[in-house]
């Protein structure tokens, strides 16, 4: 079937699959290169690939490299082409995308040396208009591109064609966006490192390959994605030239879907099932549409807002409007593990037992106070069990200056209190030598992981300490995935998941926080996540299990839509300033940079976020509070 001649997706100018996951799409992509791949081998063809890095096809390429190994599939016959490559960095760079290419792929295929190009980033500044002609020709010389992969930016750039390339751009040097860098930091390790610079092909060239397919996964994305399928072409957001494609296609995950009209606003593009999910979503979305509080909605407003269907329904306004408002109403609570002695037919949460054993997984320090360190106070207060456990060390997120302050102090100490061959004394001195001889990129050795892991360590006692949990209270899991990898390349096993699983089954909890359900996949929260899920799966048949709710809260980068949220726990000015001091601890994860505009600091962004959610239930006609944490219930998959 033709994805266009659907109704839901009548709004959709490029044809859009959305998959159960990531894995789910680069099987099915993997296998179409396959059968291309041998198609143009029985024809005695080459194969052009257009390739891109990052994290998005990285498990595209898992899968190419399984063909290979399992199924024999040889790259002989191919020829790759690389999207863009930054600027400045040579190839043995463990940043370049020559070597992410390599690590990633061409080490693990039998695709010959001479067939791979990737931009190269080292040609003085004098010759870079030359190098990138010579690479178009070269691209229409092996007969052009027969299929270009892509992934997107956050600033919807494909390549590293930042808003404001043109359409007919070429191969050619640009200047990296902020947002572009930003988003490149932790694999440098500091915004500082990130290269300003890079080479890219251009929109232009990109258009020229005779097939394209763009994945995306992440709610991060969700964004870019409806914008660059449903707006007009503009140069501001540079994928959305792909419509003009005669032979694009987008493969998305759920989340990276999730602002498509068809998922996001389905009513306005087809007739819908009512569910009372759905439901609540419309008459926000029609109260923030209009700018009417929800019990202000009049009948005009739903029937001018294509929601004549619903009224006729659910209608009139009045009731209907009176029914969302207490559902929305009923999700605020001031007690998040529950009010004892209270009747919670309308709370999100069970007023017994209290009180409750609480878990909080936090994939790495400071994502427990980023998203919830209101509510972390708040159960503290009101009397609850709350264990945080720490799923990985976040030790890879510790710039090499802070290690240097810490490995100094350790020094001091050990001069202080013991003899310069104690083993204090040597561990600062042979760690602080290290740090020193290392070049900005090169990874670090155990015992700079251990110290940079213990600095963050201290930050997370330091910060839950202001929400009141007691150091006892604290796990640290250091999860081996996240010690044996490097961002992107993290691939967890049976044993993270028994990790989980014993710490669950230790604390027996009437009540889990989580996070990471809809991030990028290679992300160490959805990573985390997933451990989480996996874990729940397996303790799904114990009894205690039964009784335990599992909740999700939310980091900065996508903060919930009001309409998702189950449970809204507000608090006052002063709370809001506890929760700032807490985050404020986790200093290591303050930004490398000076902060040129808005709000960048994490701390800053956590009030942002708590404040902007408050005036959303403000605007919606509830209480006005100064600021609100949100989180969702979410149903663990039955065992199996
Ligand atoms: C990479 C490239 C970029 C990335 C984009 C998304 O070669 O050209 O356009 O595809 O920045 O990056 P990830 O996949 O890391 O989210």
């Amino acid at each position: 079937m033709n994805v266009h001649t659907l109704e839901s997706q009548q709004r959709e100018r490029i044809p859009t699959e959305i998959f159960g996951d990531a894995d789910e799409a680069c099987v099915r992509l993997a296998t179409e290169i396959a059968a291309l791949i041998r198609r143009n081998d029985a024809a005695q063809r080459p194969t052009v690939l257009g390739l891109a890095t990052g994290s998005t096809p990285v498990r595209l390429y898992r899968q190419l490299i399984r063909l290979h190994r399992q199924e024999g599939l040889s790259f002989k016959g191919v020829l790759t082409f690389n999207l863009d490559e930054y600027y400045g960095l040579p190839r043995t760079h463990p940043e370049s995308y020559w070597r992410f290419m390599h690590d990633q792929l061409f080490d693990h295929i039998d695709i010959p040396a001479a067939n791979v190009h990737v931009p190269d980033g080292t040609v003085p500044r004098a010759d870079v208009f030359a190098s990138c002609r010579a690479y178009e020709e070269k691209i229409r010389a092996a007969g052009g591109l027969d299929l270009q992969i892509l992934g997107i930016g956050r600033t919807g750039h494909i390549g590293f064609n930042e808003p404001g390339s043109t359409r007919e751009s070429r191969t050619r040097l640009v200047t990296l966006d902020g947002l572009t860098r930003r988003d490149a930091a932790r694999d440098f390790l500091g915004e500082a490192n990130v290269p300003r610079h890079a080479i890219t092909m251009g929109v232009g060239t990109i258009l020229d390959a005779r097939a394209i397919v763009l994945l995306a996964w992440g709610e991060a994305k969700a964004g870019v994605i409806a914008q660059a399928v449903e707006a007009a072409p503009t140069e501001t957001l540079p994928a959305s030239f792909l419509q003009g494609h005669a032979n694009v296609r987008f493969f998305v995950d759920r989340a990276a879907a999730s602002a498509l009209t068809r998922v996001r606003h389905p009513w306005l593009v087809g007739s819908v099932t009512w569910t009372p999910a759905l439901v609540r979503q419309s008459v926000v979305w029609l109260s923030q549409q209009v700018q009417k509080p929800v019990l202000k909605l009049l009948d005009e407003d739903y029937s001018e807002h294509g929601m004549a269907d619903l009224l006729t329904e659910r209608g009139p306004a009045y009731g209907l409007n009176i029914k969302i408002f207490n559902e929305l109403q009923h999700t605020i609570t001031g007690w998040p593990g529950g009010k004892p002695n209270a009747d919670d037919s309308c709370r999100p949460e069970r007023a017994a037992p209290h009180p409750k054993r609480v878990v909080v997984f936090s994939p790495e320090p400071s994502h427990d106070v980023l998203g919830m360190g209101g509510t972390l106070r708040r159960l503290v207060e009101q009397g609850h069990d709350v264990t945080v456990v720490y799923q990985t060390s976040g030790n890879l997120a510790v710039p090499d200056e802070e290690a240097i302050m810490a490995v100094d102090l350790v020094a001091e100490l050990a001069a202080a209190f013991e003899t310069s061959t104690g083993p204090a004394a040597v561990f600062a001195r042979d760690t602080g030598r290290e740090l020193l001889a290392k070049s900005a990129f090169d990874g670090d050795t155990a015992p700079i992981r251990r110290l940079k892991g213990l600095l963050r360590r201290g930050e997370a006692r330091a910060a839950l300490k202001g929400c009141g949990v007691a150091a006892a209270q604290i796990r640290f899991s250091d999860l081996a995935f996240y010690e044996r990898g490097r961002y992107r390349q993290f691939s967890p096993d049976r044993a993270d998941v028994a990790s989980v699983v014993a710490m669950l089954r230790e604390l027996r909890p009437h009540q889990v926080f989580a996070t990471g359900d809809r991030d990028d996949p290679s992300s160490i929260t959805a990573v985390c996540f997933d451990l989480v899920r996996k874990a729940c799966a397996e303790v799904a048949t114990d009894d205690w299990f039964a009784e335990c709710r599992v909740w999700l809260y939310r980091g900065v980068e996508t903060p919930w839509a009001a309409s998702e949220i189950d449970m809204a726990v507000p608090f006052s000015p002063r709370e809001l300033a506890q929760k700032t001091q807490a985050v404020f601890h986790h200093k290591s994860q303050r930004s490398q940079t000076p902060v040129a505009m808005g709000l960048r600091e994490p701390w800053q962004q956590a009030e942002q976020h708590n404040r902007a959610l408050a005036a959303t239930y403000d605007g919606l006609g509830l209480a006005n509070y100064e600021a609100i944490e949100g989180f969702q219930r979410w149903l663990p998959p039955a065992k199996g």
